[in-house]
């Protein structure tokens, strides 16, 4: 069963349309990265999602039931924009506040299971201005977390983070998919970070689902390549174009996409008189990839 499954939602603002038209499975289990540029639709999407805002058309289903039924709806955590805390709480106090307003039972118990997952067990009593910006995003999810639920719609969580801050949320993230059963999506426009924890992408432009697919299928579309410089680049150039179908020259090293072994590559330089300098494998990741479609495909 999928934990989202959304068909041609459409939601206009003052007659634009903020998501057109959009289809989107997230599978049960999945950390589905959600990615677009600024003003694409990911917070209206999501908000759509949680209830925050109706829908002009389309349906939208979580775990097999429309949205809208009670049963499904105690089961969706979300952070979506700001976790509205107090201030002048401490965090403890704020997750108390929810959970109270969620009807929790076992508060106590509850708010120390979701500290502890977002590892600020011991930061409890600290007041949420006191809070840094990767505590502020913890408590966020702490806060939608509380009440267990299987699915987290999360806006993204990994804004200005630092590369430490970065690293404890991915390892919250696959923690919580891991070992609490949970469903996350996760809008993001940093990429890089993403590809580390997402099995699932969904790209999303002017309002547009144009792209789903699982990490393994972007495994297999981003490329791999070789790149290489000799002292004869022209040469070298020729050589290569003789044997393989996609060799070209850029960043000033000659790159060879259709061939994933480089001692091929250097035997055959070689054998022609060419010695090789530097060689590489890489491959083109998630952000190549992406910015290679935007800058391709046209919305129609
Ligand atoms: N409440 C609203 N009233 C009017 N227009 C809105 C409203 N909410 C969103 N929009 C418009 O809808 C479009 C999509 O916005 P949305 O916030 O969903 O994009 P986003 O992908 O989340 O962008 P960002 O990366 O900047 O957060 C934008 O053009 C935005 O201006
Ligand atoms: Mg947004």
């Amino acid at each position: 069963m999928n934990a989202i499954e959304i068909r041609g939602l459409s939601k206009s603002f003052r007659g634009m349309y903020a998501v057109d038209n959009l289809n989107m499975t997230v599978p049960q289990g999945a950390i589905y990265g959600f990615i677009g540029e600024n003003g694409s639709g990911k917070s209206t999407t999501e908000k759509l999602i949680c209830g925050h805002l109706v829908a002009d058309k389309g349906t939208v289903k979580l775990f097999g039931r429309d949205y809208t039924d009670a049963g499904v709806r105690v089961r969706v955590g979300a952070l979506i924009e700001d976790p509205g805390c107090f201030p002048n709480s401490s965090v403890y106090q704020n997750l108390m506040m929810q959970a109270i307003n969620l009807g929790l039972e076992n508060r106590d118990a509850e708010i120390r299971r979701v500290l502890k997952i977002v590892r600020m067990e011991n930061e409890a009593n600290i007041k949420f201005k006191s809070c840094s910006l990767g505590m502020k995003q913890r408590i966020g999810i702490a806060m939608a977390l509380l009440g267990d639920p299987a699915l987290l719609i999360l806006d993204e969580p990994i804004n200005g983070l630092d590369t430490d801050g970065m690293r404890i949320m991915r390892e919250i993230l696959v923690d919580i998919t891991k070992n609490y059963s949970c469903t996350v999506l996760i809008s993001s426009h940093i990429l890089g970070e993403l590809e580390k924890i997402a099995t699932h992408y969904g790209i999303i432009r002017q309002g547009k689902m144009i792209m789903e697919l699982s990490a393994k299928e972007m495994d297999s579309r981003a490329q791999t390549f070789i790149s290489l410089k000799t002292k004869d680049m022209k040469g070298a150039k020729v050589v290569l174009a003789g044997k393989f179908a996609d060799v070209r020259t850029e960043d000033e090293y000659i790159r060879v996409y259709d061939a994933c072994d480089p001692e091929t590559v250097v035997d055959l330089l070689l054998k022609n008189g060419h010695v090789v300098s530097e060689i590489r494998k890489n491959r083109i990741g998630l952000e190549e990839y992406y910015i290679e479609l935007m800058s391709k495909k046209e919305v129609k």
